[in-house]
Formats: structure tokens, C-alpha cells, sequence
């Protein structure tokens, strides 16, 4: 029977599939799948027996073939709401933050296999990955799933991840589009931004990440954007989306995200999700009498389910069969090995790597139990993590979890002739006294970060300032471990001795950590975001009070406001510091090393795209170590741009990974992505090449350039 369905004939291209299902599905099943309920019981109980019990799903149409189509969150790993999954084992990577800070898109890729491949094992259709969203707001609670405050690092980087987790066999999400820059407020306020300035930024993270990853759906954000809400933004889901960049997929809404029925269907919304968390099923019932009544086409209706099923067709969905096995210790090591190399270093006076002593102390962060990771929908949660009272969103309770990896047992076994001790910290002045007998002193400080709340400034909060201050005046070989969502202020910088910023490691944070503190590894990540010296350097000093507008979906919207963008516009991060002439803490890019490298003979080769008028520019440079140890750098290649394009400050364009032994040196080219040579012109509209001298700056940091020189473009334009 199945056989003489042409949309399971594999030999038949996707299109032809899905249309060839969309028109054998009846009116009432096209509608059931346009809106994709919460599939989370309740605490404490167990889903139905076909039900994984996740983010959301649809039933399966058994007379065709369709199997159910079950979506989970996310990007980090495969999450466990509600602990739905109380003998869970899914690994749980490091926060994308993390991630981003290794600038290795071959990483990425690999994390996104690991992701979709326990994601199919599970039985999912649709993973909700994909964060894509810039770190404007260093305080927002979800920078921990974000990748990093620069449009092309986190386009690179998640269209990397995206395209691993489809490679499995899954349906990835890119997320949230667009502008969900903070938490506070979330459902009410308006993010309001120019469009040059929106092109130039969150959206040029969205193509890129596109273009690369190709994910089959694209989800709304829960803000509004220059006052209309995401999920019914006919400019960003109708023209941006689907007509400038030709977006194939399907648009689904955030949970509780949908706020009408013709509005959205008409501006290009395709699946509501989580529909008990919005006024009403608008995709379900609602829906159906708009198409009845003629005021959404019928053939949008098509539309909206011929996306849905060439994305799922496309990943492989429908001609899966059965459950491969994952290797989960495979993926603990590739976990591991992902926070090996993005774990910071921010400072060292020589405390680090350890050598030898006899003696070592660690204070604090429940280091003898585990690492702190994000709390919110991307929570993965696996067996034998520590759970404190955290918070909720809705219904969803979340907890503050550790992941079990305990950085205190993974030093004992890394350095099996010292001892290794343990203090809570809770006694600030006992930690001290235990400091100065120590050899060495590891504090670990943790800020912890969730959905759904923003932090109200970059504290460590809970006195964990005073501890620090306090043991490292009592033991200068003292050595911080940050376990933070994002940029944290360090107000006792200059009294300790190292500082390494660890994000959130996830599920094998301990031993990376150790590996990094005992030089068994050469720290290379590199900061994906900037650490202000005080959040009066930020665009936005002060943040709205949270208790004054509402941040959680389903609850009643109050407190609309607007958070006005323009502010700084497309200079997110390290721009803003360059314009308006300020000194972070530490710069976007930064991070030392246990070695160290030079560069040398930078030359510049201007081409054209194959006869479009768009420059292909390609850098080249040698980078040697000059060091003791084997290392891995990553020399980044920043452009500014002729005066006469009105844009000030240098971008990144594009960076290279090098691994080089003690010695050793090697020629590298560098790709510099067109667009981040141009502005965007809404009159033309498209993008805008000047014609003039460009500067390209070699840096180790986007502030520190090592090598300069300079190129000419003639005048281009190109199409948005
Ligand atoms: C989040 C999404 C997530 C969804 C489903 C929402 O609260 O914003 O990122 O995918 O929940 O859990």
C-alpha cells in the first residue's frame, strides 16, 4: 500500500513529495497539522505511551504514513521538561556561548551531530535549535544559548550546528527571529530598530546561519518588532524571509507566541506552537473558519502545510526506520572536548598551568558536585544532576542544575599525588584560613542565568565578591573559575593570580576545566562577547524593572514597552565600545594561552564574484608559535570601511583556527564575507559596496591589531 504512495517513493525530488501529500490530505487533517500543541504532562506524571512527552507535537495520519510529528527543545542537548524523563542520559553539551567562543565552525557541526543524533534516537521530527539570536544585552538570562554578540561568528556558527543536527535526520529550528534581545518583558515590549541597521546585524546573523545550515523551520520570537508582533511581521516573515532571502521552510511561533489568525497566516506564519499557552488555538478552529470564510486563501493553507512536509521530507523524517543506537560516551568525550577548547583564559600571572604543588584547595560553586548550566526550555537535565530551587516559567518548573562532572574529583584524578580539598565558601573567613595553607587556591564563582529573567547587572551577587577578595588575600596563587551565562564584572581582577571563564561546561565541565588548570590542555577559546568594566559603559545603562511588564507566555500581558535599538544600532559589542570610545574589561576576541604566537606577511587579493560586481577579498598571513607548547590561535581579520560609507567601526569579516606545534609556522587564507564589506541601502534596496580604500586589521583581539594594510573596492550594489 505504502509503496503506491508517490510521496514515499524516495526516488521522487522532495517537492514533488510534499505536494503530492499535501493534496491526498483531507482539509480538517491540513489544519490539524498548522498548530502543534504542548506535549509536556504535568510534574510528576508520564506522558502517553506514544508520546515522548516534550516541547510540542502532532499526531501522526496513520492512513498516509505520517508519523507523529514530535518537536523538542534544543540546541544544548536534548532537554527533559518537567523531568518527563526521570532516568535521562542525553549529554548535555556546553552553553552555546561556549561554543562560540571556540570560533571552530567543524565543532559546531559536531555538536549539531550529536544533538540530531540523540534527537532521531529519541524519535523526534523536529529539534527547536538553532540560537541565533545576537548578544545585544549582556544581561539577558538566555546568552548562555546564544553564540555570540557578532553577526557573523553566530551566523557561522549556527548554520554549522544546524546543518550537523539535520545531517542526523532531524528537523533543526533557527530561533528566535527576530530581535529577542532581553527577557524582561518578552511577550510585551517592542524592540524598535532601523532596517539598515536590523539588515546590517540580528538579520545578517539569521541569512548567514540560513544560508549554511539550511534549517527547515525558522521560529518567531515572542517580542514585537518595531511594534508588530513577530509571529505576524509581514516585512520580516513575508519580504525579508521568504521573498529576499527565498526561505524554502516552514515559520513556526514561539509557545504562547501567536496572537491572531489572519494577521499571522496572511504575514507568513505557518504552525502556531504551544497553542494552550495563547488566547486562543488561532491555527486550530479559528483558522479553519478564516479559510471557510475566504479570508486566508485555501492555497495558503496548502502552503503552510507543503512547508511543513518538504522540511521534514528534506531532513529524512518520513523515510526513517527504527531507532539507531547513539554512542553516548562518544558524545560525553566530544562534550568534553567542545569545553576543552572554549573554556577562556582571561588572565594569568604564571599561577597557571599548575605545576606541581603539593596542595590544592577549591572553594566554592558546589565544585565537589558538579557545573552550573542555563535553566529554561533548553535545560538538559541527565541522570545524577544536582537540583536547587530555582524558578518557573508557566507551568515549567526550573530548577538550578549542576551537571554531574564535578571539577573537584576530575583535579584529584588529573593530579593524583596532591590533595586536592574542598570548601563550600559559605564561610567566608574559614575559606580564607583553609586558603593559606593551600598551595594553590581554585575559586569557583557562578552567576546562574535561565529563561524567562534577565540578571539585574553583572554582579557575581550572594557575597561571592568578598570570598574571592578575601581568599586571595589570603593566598596569592589564587585561580577563578567563572561558571556564568555571559560577561561578568571582576572587581578583584587584579589580586588574583589566573582567571578562566568556563560558561557552562555541561556534562563533562569538571574534567575540561581540570585539564585546562593542569595544562594537560592550552586554553584557546576566545571571547565571543565583551566584558564591560561597568554596565554604565552598555548601550542601555539601566534595565526596566522585570516586575513591571510581563516576561512569561500565557500570562496576562501587561506593561508594553519599547527598547529602542538604535541606540547603537548595527554596532553590537565591540563596535559600540569603538564608537563611542570606551575600554571594556576585556575585548570581544580576547583570550591568552600557555604559548604564544606571532603573525607576518599579510597580503590582501581583491577578485570579483563571478562577473555580479560583489568583492571576493581574500587575506592571507603566516602564524608561527613562538611558544614552548602546542597551541591553537585565532587570528582575526577585521575591516573598516572608506569614510565616505558612513560606517565607523571595524567588523569582523572573518578569522582563522590555526593548530601549530612549538616552531612551527603556516600560511593561512582567510574568505572575508562580502556583506560585512557593505551597508545597506533601504533605498536601493540591497547592499552597497563604496568604492575606496578599505583597512583590514590582523588582531588577536578586536582591539589589538598586530598587522595592518589596506585594499581598494570599486562601487557595487547587490540585491537584499
Ligand atoms: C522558548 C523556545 C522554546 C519553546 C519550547 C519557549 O519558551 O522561547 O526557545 O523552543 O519554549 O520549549
Amino acid at each position: 500500500m505504502r509503496l503506491e504512495q508517490p510521496w514515499s517513493d524516495r526516488s521522487r525530488q522532495p517537492d514533488d513529495r510534499a505536494r503530492s501529500l499535501v493534496e491526498a490530505l483531507t482539509f480538517e487533517e491540513k489544519i490539524g497539522l498548522v498548530s502543534a500543541p504542548m506535549a509536556v504532562p504535568p510534574p510528576g506524571h508520564r506522558p502517553p505511551p506514544d508520546v515522548i512527552g516534550s516541547a510540542a507535537a502532532t499526531a501522526g495520519i496513520p492512513r498516509v504514513g505520517l508519523p507523529a510529528l514530535q518537536e523538542s527543545d534544543a540546541g544544548l542537548g536534548i532537554s527533559n521538561p518537567n523531568q518527563v524523563r526521570p532516568d535521562d542520559a542525553s549529554t548535555a553539551l556546553p552553553s552555546a556561548l561556549l561554543l562560540g567562543s571556540t570560533f571552530d565552525p567543524a565543532l559546531a557541526d559536531a555538536c549539531g551531530v550529536v544533538v540530531g543524533a540523540e534527537s532521531v534516537a529519541m524519535g523526534f521530527a523536529v529539534q527547536l535549535a538553532g540560537g541565533a539570536n545576537l548578544v545585544r544585552e549582556p544581561r539577558c538570562g538566555r546568552n548562555f544559548e546564544y553564540l555570540a554578540e557578532d553577526a557573523l561568528l553566530t551566523g557561522v556558527m549556527a548554520g554549522a550546528a544546524i546543518a550537523g543536527i539535520q545531517s542526523q535526520g532531524v528537523v533543526s529550528t533557527v530561533k528566535h527571529f527576530a530581535l529577542n534581545a532581553q527577557e524582561t518583558g518578552r511577550v510585551v515590549v517592542s524592540s524598535d530598530i532601523g532596517e539598515a541597521a536590523l539588515r546590517e546585524s540580528d538579520l545578517l546573523a539569521f541569512e548567514i546561519a540560513i544560508e549554511r545550515g539550511r534549517p527547515g523551520s525558522v521560529m518567531t520570537a515572542y517580542n514585537r518588532v518595531n511594534g508588530v508582533h513577530a509571529s505576524e511581521h509581514e516585512f520580516l516573515l513575508d519580504q525579508v524571509l521568504k521573498r529576499d532571502w527565498g526561505y524554502p521552510g516552514f515559520v513556526m511561533s514561539d509557545w504562547g507566541g501567536t496572537h491572531s489568525t489572519v494577521a499571522a497566516a496572511l504575514a507568513g506564519l505557518d504552525r502556531q506552537s504551544g497553542s494552550q499557552l495563547d488566547q486562543e488555538p488561532y491555527f486550530g478552529e479559528p483558522l479553519a473558519q478564516a479559510v471557510r470564510r475566504g479570508d486566508v486563501p485555501e492555497a495558503r493553507l496548502d502552503d503552510m502545510v507543503f512547508r511543513l512536509l518538504r522540511a521534514v521530507i528534506l531532513a529524512g523524517v518520513l523515510d526513517r526506520s527504527g531507532r539507531p543506537a547513539v554512542n553516548l560516551d562518544a558524545h560525553q568525550q566530544l562534550s568534553r572536548k567542545t569545553a576543552e577548547q572554549g573554556i577562556v583564559l582571561l588572565r594569568n600571572d604564571g599561577t597557571l598551568p599548575l605545576s606541581n604543588p603539593a596542595t590544592v584547595l577549591v572553594v566554592g560553586g558546589h565544585a565537589d558536585s558538579g557545573v552550573l548550566s542555563g535553566g529554561g526550555s533548553s535545560q538538559v537535565s541527565p541522570v545524577g544532576s544536582l537540583r536547587e530551587a530555582g524558578t518557573s516559567i508557566a507551568e515549567f518548573q526550573i530548577p538550578r542544575t549542576y551537571h554531574p562532572s564535578s571539577p573537584v574529583a576530575a583535579l584529584s584524578s588529573a593530579l593524583p599525588s596532591v590533595e586536592v580539598t574542598y570548601h563550600d565558601g559559605a564561610d567566608r573567613d574559614a575559606a580564607a584560613r583553609a586558603a593559606e595553607r593551600a598551595d594553590v587556591v581554585v575559586v569557583v564563582v557562578e552567576q546562574w542565568t535561565a529563561e524567562g529573567h534577565d540578571v539585574a547587572d553583572l554582579g557575581l551577587g550572594d557575597d561571592q565578591d568578598a570570598l574571592v577578595a578575601a581568599v586571595a588575600s589570603a593566598n596569592r596563587r589564587t585561580v577563578v573559575v567563572v561558571e556564568s551565562g555571559g560577561p561578568v564584572l571582576m572587581p578583584w581582577l587584579p589580586e588574583v593570580g589566573a582567571v578562566l571563564a568556563a560558561w557552562y561546561p555541561g556534562s563533562r565541565g569538571g574534567e575540561a576545566i581540570a585539564a585546562v588548570l593542569t595544562g594537560q590542555v592550552c586554553p584557546s577559546g576566545r571571547l565571543p562577547v565583551t566584558f564591560p568594566q561597568t554596565t554604565a559603559q552598555l548601550p542601555r545603562a539601566v534595565m526596566r524593572d522585570a516586575s513591571t511588564a510581563t516576561s512569561s507566555p500565557g500570562a496576562p500581558p501587561v506593561g508594553a514597552f519599547s527598547e529602542d535599538y538604535d541606540i547603537e544600532g548595527a554596532d553590537v559589542g565591540y563596535r559600540w565600545y569603538e564608537r563611542v570610545g570606551l575600554t571594556p574589561q576585556f575585548a570581544f576576541g580576547f583570550g591568552l594561552s600557555y604559548t604564544s604566537f606571532a603573525y607576518a606577511e599579510l597580503q590582501i587579493d581583491v577578485a570579483e564574484d563571478g562577473g555580479t560586481g560583489i568583492p571576493a577579498v581574500r587575506a592571507g598571513l603566516v602564524v608561527s608559535n613562538t611558544g614552548a607548547r602546542s597551541g591553537i590561535d585565532t587570528p582575526q581579520l577585521y575591516v573598516r570601511l572608506p569614510d565616505a560609507a558612513k560606517a565607523p567601526t571595524s567588523r569582523l569579516a572573518g578569522w582563522a583556527r590555526v593548530a601549530l606545534d612549538p616552531g612551527e609556522t603556516r600560511q593561512v587564507w582567510v574568505d572575508l564575507e562580502p556583506r560585512l564589506l557593505a551597508t545597506y541601502d533601504t533605498a536601493l534596496p540591497g547592499w552597497r559596496w563604496t568604492a575606496g580604500p578599505y583597512g583590514l586589521l590582523v588582531g588577536t583581539d578586536a582591539r589589538t591589531p598586530v598587522l595592518q594594510a589596506s585594499f581598494e573596492l570599486a562601487s557595487a550594489t547587490a540585491p537584499p
